[in-house]
């Protein structure tokens, strides 16, 4: 591994449970870094220093850089790798832990993640796309449903709908490429065929030709409990699983997914850095991908970091400088749970300005006698007057681990029972069954 010039100094970019979970691991490092987030958020200004400029003001952000001789990047977030924050740090001779523009269409267009997994040979649903709704719509009459319509571009996790019949496919056609719905980014669709299986999100560490695989975990996209009502950003998660996903799993997935499309990325002309998200279905003829992210997910962070024993500053420092070796990453045994609370409203119109009354445990502390622990991220929260109030849609992560999941889940409900909001939504079956 390449040798840090000087003390680590990293600029964390992003506010969300995600960033607060990097950050949180960051600060457990041997190499004792100074960390910076942008713009951070409450939770994360009691671990590390905040910084005042927003995740897209890229300029800012390579002069806050430079002025504070910060020697690594990490973006949290798509937005700004979809915007070249890479690309910018590149030619400032900053290492960065994420993947260039070009690389990261691979999830900021789904056109282009279809047509290179087409190209090659990954495993996915058939596809078509278009820019027209007519034929769009026409596409859709002759496949029937269920059947699947995607804005192109990022669309903040709403871009998707998996249509049970005919008219709600045409609808979704309609929104997106008449209806404006997801602005630009809704102006080409991806339609594709419906799979069926269990989900898993499967996230590796790239660097160059190493690519070092994370512990599989499960996100619940849905609000309310067994998986009913509206989608939502993540309502929690677990890790690992265990019930469906092996290591034999995760070996296929590599050689069949990750590596072909690195491969056709490099034929491109693109090389990948960083964590690249592999959601997948799990279908009775194998692993299939419903998409690839840039970067980490969001809940499934919460509960994988927790988990690793190894020193995540120096993973990331590798992965950036294209050093990193499969040695260097290793897994804790036991489990973890993140049980998301939202707050009142959430996902249509969520409420914000209630103040947040928090126990003291989880401050990065165990809280029990050393099996397990837990700690709470922080998400959509403020300051004000000197209180904790909420100011997004998913406000808190509470997150939990142990020996196993009976402990962890525990650890994790102790903490979220003990928030206090008004209007606070939570799941009450996070990590109970690996299959929903
Ligand atoms: P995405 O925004 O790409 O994560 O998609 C949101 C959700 O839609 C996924 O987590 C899946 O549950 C579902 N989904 C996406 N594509 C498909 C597909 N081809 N078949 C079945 N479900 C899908
Ligand atoms: N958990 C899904 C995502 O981060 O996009």
């Amino acid at each position: 591994m390449k040798q840090w010039s000087g003390q680590p100094r990293v600029l964390v970019v992003g506010g969300g449970a995600r960033e607060h979970a990097i950050v949180w691991k960051l600060a457990e490092s041997d190499d004792e870094p100074t960390i910076f987030c942008a713009p951070g958020n409450p939770g994360i200004g009691e671990c590390v220093q905040r910084v005042d400029i927003d995740a897209m003001d890229l300029a800012a952000l390579v002069d806050f850089a430079k002025g504070q001789s910060v020697n690594l990047v990490v973006p949290g977030p798509e937005a700004p790798l979809a915007a070249g924050i890479a690309d910018l740090f590149a030619k400032e001779g900053i290492p960065v832990f994420g993947p260039t523009a070009a690389a990261a269409r691979l999830e900021s267009s789904k056109a282009f993640a279809k047509s290179v997994m087409k190209a090659a040979g990954v495993p996915t649903a058939d596809y078509a796309e278009f820019t027209d709704a007519d034929a769009a719509k026409e596409y859709v009459r002759e496949h029937g449903a269920p059947i699947v319509v995607k804005a192109d571009g990022l669309a903040a996790g709403k871009g998707v709908t998996v249509a049970q019949t005919v008219e709600e496919a045409l609808r979704a056609v309609e929104d997106a490429l008449v209806g404006n719905r997801f602005g630009e980014s809704g102006h080409r669709v991806v339609i594709e065929s419906c799979l069926t299986g269990t989900e898993v999100s499967l996230m590796f560490f790239v660097s160059g030709q190493t690519v070092v695989p994370m512990l599989p975990a499960r996100d619940h996209k849905r609000i309310y409990d067994n998986d009913e009502g509206p989608n939502t950003g993540g309502m929690g998660a677990f890790a690992p699983v265990t019930a469906f996903v092996d290591a034999g799993l995760v070996a296929v997935v590599e050689r069949d997914i990750v590596r072909p499309t690195l491969a056709e990325l490099a034929r491109l002309g693109t090389e990948y850095r960083g964590v690249l998200y592999v959601g997948l279905m799990v279908t009775e003829t194998g692993p299939q991908v419903i998409e690839f992210n840039c970067r980490f997910g969001d809940p499934e962070t919460q509960v994988v970091l927790p988990l690793l024993s190894s020193d995540l500053l120096r993973v990331m420092w590798a992965t950036a400088t294209g050093s990193l070796a499969a040695d260097e990453v290793a897994w804790k045994p036991g489990a973890a749970v993140s049980v998301v609370l939202a707050a009142q409203g959430y996902p249509q119109k969520p409420r914000t300005g209630d103040v947040i009354t928090m126990p003291q445990v989880g401050a990065g502390e165990d809280f029990d006698s050393g099996t397990s622990g837990g700690y709470v991220f922080h998400a959509g929260t403020a300051e004000q007057d000197g209180r904790i109030i909420t100011s997004g849609g998913r406000v808190l992560s509470a997150t939990g681990w142990g020996r196993d999941f009976e402990e962890a889940k525990a650890a994790a409900y102790r903490l979220a029972d003990a928030i206090h909001f008004e209007g606070k939504q939570m799941r009450t079956d996070i990590g109970h069954r690996q299959d929903l």
